[in-house]
Parts: structure tokens; C-alpha cells; sequence
């Protein structure tokens, strides 16, 4: 229905500890990426809320470009088949690419993509991911960046979505298994 309480069993992080969690993210990049050219990259759709706060976080000029990769469809478990639904319209010759996700899960997205911008001759790949669940990893990621590790729970909210629903809520909380069950 319209009214999403029902749906959720709790709040796993507000939206006030995300935007802190992201302004302490930025303070690293920005030191990071000192000097040096920075390219974001987006994974929609689950990422957008992220690279919206993120990219404006950053107190320096970035430039931007997304990709549609799709691994899920409408279920709740990754498939592992990862699909190109956009490319993106940015040589990455010589760049610093900043991968920017909502999760890592079971890493199999995330593994895919960084081989694949790899193969495109950037100057640097890294991963900034908002959340990481450890106990679902499939492959281990090496992501620079993590906002919170979270437990092993379907998540939904902050552009994360169960069957397209939810990514517009402001906080991350945690799908009540009648929803999915
Ligand atoms: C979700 C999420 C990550 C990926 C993580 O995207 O946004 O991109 O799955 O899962 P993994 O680590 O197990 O690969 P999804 O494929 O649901 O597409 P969406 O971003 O459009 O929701
Ligand atoms: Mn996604
Ligand atoms: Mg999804």
C-alpha cells in the first residue's frame, strides 16, 4: 500500500548518520584525490541518492557519469548475471574513476564492474559503497569506502528498493519479512 510503515521492521540508519557518514567519507576523498582529477560513477538506480549527497558533499569539482548494470531484477537474491542496461558516454583514458554504490552484497556486481571499467584504460579504479554486508559476500571487494557494514537483512530505502518500492525513503530500514516471504 501507500503507507510503507507497515512494510518495514526498523530503522537500520537514519538519515542524519548517513549525511554524517558521507561528510567523513568526503573528507578522505578529498584528501585522497588531492591534485588529481575525479570521476564518479553511479550505478543505477540503487546509487543515486548516494551520488546526489556524495557529489555535493565534496568540496572540489567532479564530474559525473552513470551506468545501468541490473543483477536482481524483481527477486531478493543476486543472480550473478550482471547486464550493461546503459553504458556509460565517458572515455575513461587516463581517469580516476570513483565508483559510487548503495551496497555491496554479494559483491558480484560490484566484481564485474570494476574488471570491466578496468579493461578501459582508466588511471585508477576505487569503490565507495554506502553499505557492505560481510556475511553475504559471494567474492570479496576491495572497496576504499564504506559508510556501514550492515547485517545480513534485506535493506530497502535511501535509493535501495525491494521490487522497484522504497528507494525513496529517507532512512535505511530493514524490510519486514512479510513483504518478501
Ligand atoms: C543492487 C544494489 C547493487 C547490487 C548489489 O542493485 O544497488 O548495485 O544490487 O548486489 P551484489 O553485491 O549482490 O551484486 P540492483 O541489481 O538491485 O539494481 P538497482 O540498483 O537498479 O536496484
Ligand atoms: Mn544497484
Ligand atoms: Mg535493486
Amino acid at each position: 500500500s501507500a503507507d510503507v510503515a507497515a512494510d518495514l521492521s526498523g530503522v537500520l540508519h537514519t538519515e542524519a548518520e548517513i549525511r554524517g557518514r558521507i561528510a567523513e567519507l568526503c573528507r578522505e576523498i578529498e584528501r585522497d584525490y588531492e591534485g588529481r582529477d575525479l570521476l564518479l560513477i553511479g550505478v543505477l538506480k540503487g546509487a543515486v541518492m548516494v551520488m546526489a549527497d556524495l557529489s555535493r558533499e565534496l568540496k572540489r569539482d567532479v564530474d559525473m557519469d552513470w551506468m545501468a548494470v541490473s543483477s536482481y531484477g524483481a527477486g531478493t537474491q543476486s543472480s550473478g548475471v550482471v547486464r550493461i542496461v546503459k553504458d556509460l558516454d565517458t572515455d575513461l583514458s587516463g581517469r580516476n574513476v570513483l565508483i559510487v554504490e548503495d551496497i555491496v552484497d554479494s559483491g558480484l556486481t560490484l566484481s564485474w564492474l570494476r574488471a570491466n571499467l578496468q579493461t578501459r584504460g582508466p588511471a585508477s579504479v576505487e569503490i565507495c559503497a554506502l553499505l557492505r554486508k560481510p556475511e553475504a559476500a559471494k567474492v570479496e571487494i576491495d572497496a576504499r569506502y564504506v559508510g556501514f557494514e550492515i547485517p545480513n537483512e534485506f535493506v530497502v530505502g535511501y535509493g535501495l528498493d525491494y521490487a522497484q518500492r522504497y528507494r525513496n525513503l529517507r532512512d535505511v530500514a530493514v524490510l519486514a519479512p512479510h513483504i518478501y516471504s
